[in-house]
């Protein structure tokens, strides 16, 4: 039977690089957080196409850029929006709960 998800911490927002990508590592996961203009997110990080790790990369508060072959991608939504990237990348549901960014998983 599958386990249900639950919220857990994954950073304090304080902790958060602001405007910016940060690493986090939770588990066996690569994790990026961005501080993104519309909010916070959270997907893995690294790149779909190559084995860069986004948060290596140019963030500008709505995209991140990969620091390998510059592929493009909305830190909002996960979308693919410029080659060679073009797989999405894989979002965890978040939300900031007393100044704590938690990932449900
Ligand atoms: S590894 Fe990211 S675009 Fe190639």
């Amino acid at each position: 039977m599958a386990r249900e998800k639950t919220w857990q911490d994954l950073i304090a927002v304080s902790e958060l690089f602001r405007g910016d990508a940060t690493p986090v590592v939770f588990g066996n996961r690569e994790l990026a957080v961005f501080d993104t203009v519309d909010g916070i997110t959270v997907s893995m990080a690294r790149c779909t196409h190559g084995a860069a790790n986004l948060c290596d990369g140019y963030f500008d508060g709505t995209h991140i850029e990969c620091p390998l072959h510059q592929g493009l991608f909305d830190a909002r939504s996960g979308e693919a929006v410029a080659a060679p990237a073009r797989v999405k990348l894989r979002m965890l549901q978040s939300r900031v709960l007393n100044d704590m960014v938690q990932i449900l998983i």
